[in-house]
Order: C-alpha cells, then sequence, then structure tokens
C-alpha cells in the first residue's frame, strides 16, 4: 500500500541532540553521563506523568529531569548554568541527512509528533532549518499526555486526514517505535546506533540506518 503522509518523532530522529551533550561539559568532565541520566529521567518522568495524569509540559519535565539527574550525579550546578544546558535544546541541529532526507519525501505530507512543547519545537525547527520541509508540527501538549498515549499517536491521522495504516511513522526510540505500532501505524526505526529491539512484540515494519533510507 502507498504511503500518503510520513510523521517523524522529533528528538534523536530529526535532531541531534549532540549540543545537549557538549553543554554538560560546564558542570562535569563527564557529560555523556550527565546527557544518558537526563535523557532517562526525562522520558521516565513523561511516562510517569502520563500514567498520573499529572501532565507538565516537556519543557518543566526536562527541566526537572535536568535537577535530578545532576544530583544525582553528584554534581553542583547554578541556575544560571542550569539555564544554559535547557537553552540547548532551543538550538539543536538535525543530523546531517535530514534536510534532504525530507526534501525527497516532498509532496505528500511531513509532520513532526513530539513530545516536546510548541515553544521548542518551534525553536529547534527553525534552528535547524527544517521549516519549509514540514507542513505540520504536532505537539503532545494539545492532548497533555506523553507517548505512548494512544491519545497522541492519534493526533497524526487526526491531523493529515489520514488513516495511521496509511502513514509511515518514523522514530529512532524504539519504545516509540512499538508505541506507534500498538496505535496502528505503519513504522520505521533509524537504528543510527544499532540499538537492541525491544522485547514488547511489536516490530517496526522496517529498519533503516538513516533517514535517506526511506520508501518515497
Ligand atoms: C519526542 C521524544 C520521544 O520527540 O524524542 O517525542
Amino acid at each position: 500500500m502507498a504511503i500518503r503522509g510520513y510523521v517523524f518523532d522529533a528528538y534523536g530522529t530529526l535532531f541531534d541532540v549532540h549540543a545537549v551533550v557538549e553543554a554538560g561539559r560546564a558542570i562535569t568532565t563527564d557529560p555523556a553521563a550527565l546527557s544518558a541520566a537526563w535523557r532517562q529521567k526525562q522520558l521516565e518522568y513523561t511516562w510517569l506523568r502520563a500514567l498520573m495524569g499529572r501532565y507538565e509540559d516537556f519543557w518543566a519535565v526536562t527541566a526537572a529531569a535536568l535537577r535530578h539527574a545532576v544530583r544525582r550525579l553528584g554534581l553542583t550546578a547554578s541556575e544560571a548554568e542550569l539555564a544554559r544546558l535547557m537553552d540547548a535544546y532551543l538550538s539543536l541541529a538535525c543530523f546531517p541527512e535530514v534536510r534532504a532526507a525530507l526534501a525527497r519525501l516532498a509532496g505528500r505530507p511531513r509532520a513532526i509528533l513530539s513530545n516536546g512543547a510548541p515553544r521548542m519545537l518551534a525553536a529547534a525547527v527553525a534552528a535547524s532549518g527544517l521549516g519549509r520541509h514540514l507542513e505540520h508540527i504536532i505537539s503532545v501538549d494539545a492532548v497533555r499526555t506523553y507517548k505512548p498515549s494512544p491519545r497522541v499517536y492519534a493526533l497524526g491521522p487526526e491531523t493529515l486526514g489520514v488513516p495511521a495504516g496509511e502513514l509511515l511513522f518514523v522514530s529512532s526510540n524504539a519504545w516509540d517505535v512499538a508505541g506507534a505500532k500498538a496505535f496502528g501505524y505503519r513504522v520505521a526505526w533509524c537504528n543510527r546506533a544499532g540499538a537492541p529491539e525491544e522485547e514488547l512484540g511489536l516490530p517496526a515494519d522496517l529498519v533503516v540506518r538513516g533517514l535517506d533510507q526511506l520508501p518515497v
């Protein structure tokens, strides 16, 4: 069946969060460890808040996760340092192949569907110059919960006016792949890092190493 539109995850899929790792150098000699702890806690807080029905937007969740990660690793950071780390989220670059890959898919709607708060997504789209390659920027903020809630994935077909089974959902996050597959999308896992598959019984329909390998 032909693909009638593309729905992309944002962080780690379109946007390279390397700048976030680099910003960590200001407060630690092991910025990779800080970045990993920060990202893991950020996701945990989205899942916990979704389950508890206690939504706060992704900016607030990301800031809370940073504070926790800093404490857990025994680091110290001033308010100004924390603010600079958070600012890295607003000026992300995209992965090198992304602009041309999105251009190649032109003609059918291309959307972001992300946990990111609208302001964060707008800033990252502007910083990475992807604006003219995306018809829709969809934030979970519209339904005030987080992936992998089906209410979030439903925003794709609702916004694009195309059934999920005729859309290709693309994510680098294996758990997001499972969530989108459970909802009913066709799913491509962009596995740049060679990560292992999740054991959730919901494999991707296809696995690519970069967005330049997506089917047109
Ligand atoms: C997002 C996170 C999951 O963009 O990367 O939704």
